[in-house]
């Protein structure tokens, strides 16, 4: 089992290009059931979760082919010859729900196992079974799998999400592009990634209005056709390197993004006293003084704070000049990363969904245990900053979202390397 060896103290200096997004090619993935024409995924990232997607599509028989050392994906649905997406793959990654709705859409019929929790909460998909029922399928619960079926095709429908949950929009949203007649979706996921699958839908023939606002508006056509569609940039790696910046008081510039896209991210770094310029070719960051500055945090549905750097914020707020707090308002349980940290010489406190950090703290290099894909990325960065050797042991959670870590980093002269068993 790989572990990371971080060594921190060198300021990082220099670029590091972002990797198309693991949340957006998720979703554009199962996207190519939807028509027997192939869909053509560029600024592909090469992760673990990405290979697990592909074997769950070539289990339903699409055909899968790497281009380009893995930055293109061609994918070909002529036939599915499998409905049933199983357990074995499903309980390796929750996204595999997500093709639930482009199956039953084009098949007229989906078994998919029901994946288990995960390490940062229950996280069931009941809105995304109630948006296949709204869209009219009819649901059945057994032995730990949904069977969805529509056997006269999906009819356009209202979906109202009581919760602006990312997954069931996307379920959703491809769901009702086969559907006969208009579908709305109510209460919808703003974020990028979501108007990202849109566009990319739109150019297989969809008909798609609102996407990154709170309504999408969907008019239903008989079948899509293929498409060739280049994936947005990663806006939680992104947002991942400028903490690395910020945390070893370095000067970074990553290229492929731009600031908006990381809007109420970018302007919390700024309050606590980070810069985040647009700059010719990417963003630059680095700290505007000396010292950070504590900060309240939220984390919300897009466009408020993301989750998914939650953790990452705290590495670094352990070392702002006075207390912080982080509310974790989306996951239940997405505060692993606190006793790790706090073996680092963080001090933070955690009261039900809100952790209180009292900075500055002085980091010192650990063995630490990684639980989850950004609770094991924000241990890296507090490495960055800590006196002496941290070991991040369990790096395959980083591997399924982090493209070579370890080479991005130390191309910008941090002191880390990949010690594999
Ligand atoms: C997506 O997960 C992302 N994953 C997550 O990123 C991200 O944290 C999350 O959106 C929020 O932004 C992918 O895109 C593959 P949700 P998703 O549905 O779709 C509850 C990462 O680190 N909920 O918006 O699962 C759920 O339990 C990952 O890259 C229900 O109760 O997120 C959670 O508390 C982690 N019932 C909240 O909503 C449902 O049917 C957010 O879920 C669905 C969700």
């Amino acid at each position: 089992m790989d572990r990371i060896a971080v060594r921190g103290g060198t300021p990082l200096k220099g670029e590091i290009a972002i990797s198309g997004a693991k949340n957006a090619c998720l979703t554009l993935m199962p996207a190519a059931l939807l028509t027997d024409e192939p869909l053509t995924l560029t600024n592909t990232p090469r992760l673990a979760d990405i290979k697990t997607m592909s074997e769950l599509l070539e289990s339903l028989g699409c055909e899968v082919a790497p281009l380009q050392d893995r930055r293109v994906l061609a994918i070909g649905t002529e036939r599915i010859s499998n409905h049933t997406a199983h357990y074995d793959i499903v309980r390796k990654m929750r996204a595999s729900i997500l093709v639930l709705g482009p199956m039953l859409a084009r098949e007229g019929e989906a078994i998919v196992s029901l994946p288990g929790g995960c390490a940062i909460g229950a996280r069931p998909v009941d809105l995304h079974l109630k948006a296949m029922e709204a869209l009219g399928a009819v649901l059945e619960l057994e032995d730990g799998y949904v069977h969805a079926s529509a056997p006269n095709g999906l009819t356009g429908a209202v979906v109202d999400l009581p919760f602006a949950s990312v997954g069931a929009t996307e379920n959703a949203l491809m769901a009702a592009t086969l559907a006969k007649g208009e579908s709305v979706i109510r209460n919808a996921a703003r974020e990028p990634e979501i108007v990202d699958l849109a566009n990319c839908l739109i150019a297989m023939g969809a008909k798609i209005e609102g996407a990154g606002s709170s309504e999408i508006r969907i008019q239903g056509v008989p079948r899509l056709h293929g498409a060739t569609h280049r994936v947005i940039a990663d806006r939680i790696e992104a947002g991942t390197y400028m903490i690395a910046a910020a945390i070893t008081n370095g000067d970074i510039v990553l290229t492929g993004v731009t600031r908006d896209l990381v809007g109420a991210f970018a302007d919390k770094l700024e309050e606590a006293g980070v810069l985040v310029e647009d700059v010719e070719h990417g963003v630059r960051v680095r700290r505007a003084g000396e010292h950070l500055k504590p900060v309240h945090i939220e984390t919300e549905p897009f466009p408020g704070f993301p989750t998914d750097l939650q953790a990452q914020m705290m590495a670094l707020l352990t070392l702002a000049e006075g207390d912080s707090e982080i509310e974790e308002k989306i996951f239940e349980n997405r505060f692993m990363h606190v006793p790790e940290l706090s073996r680092m010489g963080a001090h933070i406190e955690v009261h039900g969904g809100a952790a209180m950090i009292h900075g500055p703290a002085h980091l010192t290099g650990a063995p630490v245990m990684a639980t989850d894909l950004r609770a094991s990325v924000s241990l890296v960065l507090a490495g960055l900053a800590a006196e002496g050797e941290t070991i991040v042991n369990r790096v395959y959670h980083l591997d399924r979202g982090y493209e070579r870590v370890e080479e991005k980093l130390s191309a910008c002269g941090a002191n880390i390397r990949r010690l594999s068993e």
